[in-house]
């Protein structure tokens, strides 16, 4: 038989009758391997010595007190021949090879249709060792080295760690290569290290984290289509404050169009040979010819199958003119996604904490258009809505804030209802200035847009909070 004719097995055991003819020393080493499967064994021998009769009084095997008889291997799954007679061990095998039985004549290989292999444990770690019969004792001896300098103490118990944790990883990690390169990861990390030397509980979090840090990675990506619009919201300013599918998107962008309030930082995001093209409406420029090029741009582009975003400051379609995209985008048959962002006519007063609406005091807010509030005949601000919203928010109203006042007032809100300004809210210039409608006019010379203006009793929430986080020594998070 060839070397390569071998080829080695963990079998099951449990449970299976294993039949051993012969009761001296050959018997008993195959039985110290053996007892632990927790097969049911079988001992055939007309005399036993004496660790074998322990065994039998102890209930861990059943012994028959006689010669072989054929009859002996029915039922068996394993059958081993090691009696003195090697006449007898050849016909044993003959008889459980025929029956296809896993059959072994002890020290005989050419009666053997398996061979049993030199074992090195740790835990449930187990290394084989055979030398294909050639040699058992050099088998012996390599099983003795891998058993002394590699399977330790630690090994074991790691393979135990690792085994209670596959049905976790298994549940959270539904592909076979997803599990197969995290344990390799694990197995390659701090983690053997953590488990020997801090313990279960240490071992556990560093654990959750490289799983966690998987699953994330193997979580299927959402799709970025090309020849397609993405109309995105880029929030008011902080690049922490994009959302996941916009960077996703930006990425993977062929060309992105932006505006002049998108934070510049953001378009690191995008590739370095996506085209980044400013499409930003200066003040003054004529808006409507400026809009109809940025959609045609669009519409060019995606047609030349490449992936476009549009990217818009805060969310696209708060007076950021998404909602005439995207008709246009429809118009021209050409596919688009719409990526929600944080509009500044949340963001700002939040970052400023000032809440829009606050039990007891505001149960509604409304957003309105500044730049819209001169006097020119169609002006669109419903202004007594205006005046009587709990909480009104006004977008591109620096310019305005005079005539903003003067309305509301006009309407009938108190001119002592509070307001506060906040210019470059989430930025790292952000400022946030307050008083009344009577006095912000006067308090909020100098401030540059983009600001948003609050009007009413919210801003005072903000006034409470100073001075508790005064005592709390926490008041520099308020200072802007
Ligand atoms: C054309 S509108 C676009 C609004 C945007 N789509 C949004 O949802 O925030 C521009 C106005 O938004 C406000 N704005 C945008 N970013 C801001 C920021 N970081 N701080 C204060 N106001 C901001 C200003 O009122 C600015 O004039």
């Amino acid at each position: 038989m060839s070397y390569s004719n071998y080829h080695p097995v963990y079998l099951a055991l449990s449970g299976r009758l294993i039949v051993i003819v012969g009761g001296g020393s050959v018997a008993v080493e195959k039985l110290e391997s053996l007892l632990p499967t927790g097969a049911s064994i079988s001992v055939v021998a007309p005399e036993v010595c004496d660790k074998i009769l322990h065994w039998y009084a102890d209930g861990q095997i059943a012994w028959h007190k006689r010669p072989f008889q054929d009859s002996d291997i029915d039922g068996a799954f394993m059958v081993i021949a090691g009696t003195d007679d090697a006449d007898l061990n050849a016909r044993i095998y003959d008889l459980g090879d025929a029956a296809g039985k896993l059959t072994n004549s002890v020290d005989d290989p050419d009666h053997c249709n398996f061979i049993m292999a030199a074992i090195a444990r740790s835990g449930p770690m187990q290394v084989a060792v055979s030398s294909a019969g050639c040699s058992p004792a050099l088998a012996q001896r390599v099983r003795n080295r891998i058993q002394s300098e590699i399977l330790t103490d630690d090994l074991g118990n790691l393979a135990e760690y690792l085994g209670d944790r596959r049905a976790a990883v298994k549940a959270a990690l539904p592909t076979y290569r997803a599990r197969k390169t995290f344990w390799e990861k694990a197995i390659d990390s701090d983690l053997p290290k953590i488990l020997a030397t801090e313990g279960t509980a240490f071992a556990d979090v560093y654990f959750e984290g490289l799983l966690r840090r998987s699953v994330i990675q193997w979580s299927e990506p959402a799709s970025v289509e090309s020849s397609k619009v993405y109309l995105i919201g880029a929030g008011p300013g902080d690049p922490g404050l994009l959302t996941l599918r916009a960077v996703e998107v930006l990425k993977q962008a062929d060309v992105v169009v932006y505006d002049r309030l998108v934070n510049p930082i953001v378009l690191g995001y995008a590739r370095p040979d996506a085209i980044c093209l400013y499409a930003g409406k200066e003040r003054g420029t004529p808006g409507q010819p400026r809009q109809d090029a940025i959609q045609a741009q669009l519409i060019r582009y995606a047609l030349q199958g490449k992936t476009v975003v549009r990217l818009k400051g805060g969310d696209p379609f708060v007076f950021g003119r998404g909602g005439e995209e995207m008709l246009a985008l429809a118009e021209a048959g050409v596919p688009f996604e719409v990526v929600p962002g944080i509009s500044s006519s949340v963001a700002a007063p939040a970052a400023a904490h000032i809440p829009v609406t606050h039990r007891g005091v505001s149960t509604a807010f409304a957003v309105f258009a500044g730049h819209e509030a001169d006097d020119r005949p169609g002006d669109r601000i419903p202004w007594q809505a205006a005046a009587a919203i709990p909480t009104a928010v006004f977008l591109m109203g620096v310019e305005r804030l005079p005539l903003i006042v003067s309305r509301l007032i006009a309407e009938g809100r108190s001119a002592d209802t509070p307001v506060a300004i906040v210019s470059n809210a989430t930025m790292s210039n952000q400022a946030v200035v307050t008083g009344t409608l009577e006095t912000i006019v006067e308090i909020a010379k100098g401030v540059e847009p983009p600001a948003v203006i609050v009007v009413g009793e919210v801003v005072r929430v903000r006034e409470q909070l100073v001075p508790l986080l005064k005592q709390s020594g926490a008041l520099e998070t308020v200072a802007a």
